[in-house]
Parts: C-alpha cells; sequence; structure tokens
C-alpha cells in the first residue's frame, strides 16, 4: 500500500469529497447567485478521468468518497460513475455516498442503492413551501420530498442538512427535527458560511449555532453523542431525549473542527483544494493528461498538494456588506 496522505499537522486524510458538476437545478440564496455562469460540460472531468482520481485516492488510503456537484444528480451519466465507482467497494473503499437536493431522487434512490450506496445527505432548509420557493428560488418542495421518500423506500439512510438562516428558517428549526427524527432521520444544522456572491447578504442570514442550542434546549434534552475523536467529521451530535433521534451541528464560524479535518476536496474540472477555505490548489487533471505514467503523475500530485494543507479557515461574518472570504461558491468545491 501507498504512503498515506497525511499533512504537516499530523492529520491523516481518508475522505474525499469530489464534485462531478458545477451545475445546479436550484440557487438557494446563501449557495448560488440567481444568474450563475456555469463551465461547458467539455471542461469536465470525464468517468474515466474521475475513475483514475478516486482509485489515486483509495490507493494512499482513502477510505470513504463523497460525490457531490452542484447537485451531482443533474450529471447525465451519474448513474453510470455510482456503478463503476461501486465496484471499489470492499476493496479498499468502505463508503461511497453523495450529498443532493433529492429533486432528481425518484429517479436515482433505487440504483444507487444497486451500485452500494447506504446513506446520503439531503439538504433541505425548510418544510414550508413558500419559503422553500423562496429559499431554493425555483424548487418545489413537493418534488424535493418525493425524492426524500424514495430514497428511504430504497433503503437509503437518510440525513438531512439545514442552513440556519435567520431571515428565512429559524423559527421552523424546532419542527423540522421533530419531523426528520419522526421518519428516523438524522438532522444537521449549518451555519450560513461566506463562499461566493449570491445577492443576498450573509449577515442578514446567519445566525450563530449556539443561539439555536440555546433555544432548543429550552423545550428539549439534548445529551452529547460521545466525545468526538480526530476523524470525526464537522458535525458535533446530540440525543433529543425527546424524539430519540440525533441532531448535528456544524459551527464553522463559531467553532471550528479544523483541528480533526480528514478530508479534501476535487472539483469537476479536477482541481485539489486541501481546504474549504484557501485558494491555493493544485491541478490533477495536468497530472492525468499530460503524463506518461498518470499514476505516477497522480500520485506525486497528491502528495504536493497535502503539503499545502492550511491548519484551519479563518472565516467570519461580521458586518452588513462585506465581501465574501473567498469569490468561490460552495458549489465549486462541493461543501
Ligand atoms: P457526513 O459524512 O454525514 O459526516 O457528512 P459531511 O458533513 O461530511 O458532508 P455534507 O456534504 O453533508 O456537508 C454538510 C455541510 O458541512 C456542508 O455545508 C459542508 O460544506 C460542510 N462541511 C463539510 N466538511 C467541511 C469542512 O471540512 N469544513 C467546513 N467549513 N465545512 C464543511
Ligand atoms: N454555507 C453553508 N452551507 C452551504 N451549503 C451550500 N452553500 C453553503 C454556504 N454558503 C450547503 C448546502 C448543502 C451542503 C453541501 O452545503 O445546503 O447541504
Ligand atoms: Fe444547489 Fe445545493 Fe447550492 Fe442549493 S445548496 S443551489 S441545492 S448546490
Amino acid at each position: 500500500v501507498a504512503a498515506p496522505l497525511t499533512d504537516t499537522f499530523g492529520r491523516r486524510v481518508s475522505y474525499l469529497r469530489l464534485s462531478v458538476t458545477d451545475r445546479c437545478d436550484l440557487r438557494c440564496t446563501y449557495c448560488m447567485a440567481e444568474q450563475m455562469t456555469f463551465l461547458p460540460k467539455k471542461e469536465l472531468l470525464s468517468l474515466e478521468e474521475l475513475e483514475q482520481i478516486a482509485d489515486a485516492f483509495i490507493r494512499r488510503g482513502v477510505t470513504k468518497i463523497r460525490i457531490t456537484g452542484g447537485e451531482p444528480l443533474v450529471r447525465r451519466d451519474i448513474g453510470d460513475l455510482f456503478d463503476r465507482l461501486g465496484r471499489r467497494l470492499g476493496n479498499g473503499l468502505e463508503e461511497l455516498t453523495l450529498t443532493t437536493n433529492a429533486t432528481l431522487l425518484t429517479l436515482h434512490a433505487a440504483r444507487l442503492y444497486t451500485a452500494g450506496v447506504r446513506r446520503v445527505n439531503i439538504s433541505l432548509d425548510t418544510l414550508n413551501p413558500e419559503t422553500f420557493k423562496a429559499v431554493t428560488r425555483r424548487g418545489d418542495l413537493a418534488q424535493t420530498l418525493a425524492g426524500i421518500t424514495a430514497a428511504k423506500a430504497a433503503g437509503l439512510k437518510v440525513k438531512i442538512n439545514t442552513v440556519a438562516l435567520k431571515n428565512q428558517n429559524v423559527h421552523e428549526i424546532p419542527e423540522m427535527i421533530s419531523w426528520a427524527h419522526d421518519q428516523g432521520f438524522d438532522i444537521t444544522l449549518i451555519e450560513v458560511m461566506p463562499l461566493g456572491l449570491t445577492g443576498e447578504d450573509r449577515y442578514d442570514q446567519y445566525i450563530p449555532l449556539l443561539e439555536i442550542r440555546d433555544r432548543l434546549e429550552q423545550q428539549w434534552t439534548l445529551t452529547e453523542e460521545s466525545a468526538r475523536f480526530a476523524d470525526a467529521g464537522p458535525s458535533r451530535y446530540v440525543r433529543v431525549a425527546q424524539t430519540g433521534g440525533r441532531l448535528g451541528f456544524i459551527t464553522p464560524l463559531t467553532n471550528n473542527f479544523c483541528a480533526g479535518c480528514n478530508r479534501v476536496r476535487v472539483t469537476c474540472t479536477g482541481r485539489i483544494y486541501m481546504c474549504l477555505g484557501q485558494d491555493d490548489h493544485v491541478d490533477l487533471r495536468a497530472a492525468l493528461r499530460e503524463a506518461s505514467n498518470p499514476e505516477m503523475a497522480l500520485d506525486a500530485a497528491l502528495s504536493r498538494a497535502l503539503l499545502g494543507k492550511p491548519e484551519k479557515h479563518a472565516f467570519g461574518i461580521r458586518a452588513r456588506a462585506e465581501s465574501p472570504a473567498l469569490p468561490r461558491h460552495m458549489s465549486v468545491t462541493g461543501g
């Protein structure tokens, strides 16, 4: 086995977030602008290139791959990609999963399960049809809920991701938690991050999750779900005594979790970003396309990229009309 991917801070990278498109059928107000310019499709990595990149990471000890976007299911050949990557399960790869907005899950859920996917993370910020239209700018709540039902029916374990938005959904959060737990889903709340311009002011959207947690604790008993350990991912989980379900908090702004970071990101054009909050990257596609020995070239590129993994990000939302920490949208690096 090749050398594991350990960075200069001693953190082991075991989790790859692989973006397969920058496009999305929605335009969530914290994520994208109403008008977006997307990449020409010919610039996207091909299925073969995505496989080569995944294999390079698996050889270096990555055991979990999450397919992201944009919205991964809008990519036309996405079913094939899952079939192909699914063949690596049990051969170094332990988990293949995705993060999706669920609009196309009625079409894809069964095939994903057949390919070996067992869990999906689904973005859902509200259960109110009007608020849903306002947050996503073009979504239809009924279609999304149908996708979620299809995932459950296909045997996929569902985790709901809810971005807490001061001006759009905060008052609804207890109801969303009850709903998710009733369905047997975990739910994670997320602090909005200042990535890319969206046409809305993140200052009006941002609310620290500690405030929400305080409010929840007036109605519910929350107990910590076992201490976090390096490798646990960004979410801190509690159990809600009254519902019996799990509730996560992702707090990049108020309590960053970078010390336990286990992940890197590859964009749909093959750039590897070592951190969500960084502009430096290494071009893996150049290694793939130009080298006489792409396996070796990729391996060398991974080692080089790893040296640049920063200790932490420094996001903040401190004032109205502040520029985003980075001009790049979350949809470029898949969250
Ligand atoms: P699990 O595998 O279920 O732990 O999922 P996950 O939380 O790793 O992935 P998901 O795609 O569900 O991401 C949920 C939210 O966490 C998104 O808003 C991501 O942008 C954010 N997130 C994931 N990893 C990181 C990270 O390393 N840093 C920061 N700042 N945010 C992250
Ligand atoms: N801040 C926080 N979360 C975001 N997401 C997209 N953009 C942002 C942002 N600026 C979330 C989506 C999805 C996940 C991949 O990232 O809601 O759940
Ligand atoms: Fe699309 Fe997800 Fe961004 Fe919403 S948050 S616009 S669903 S990529």
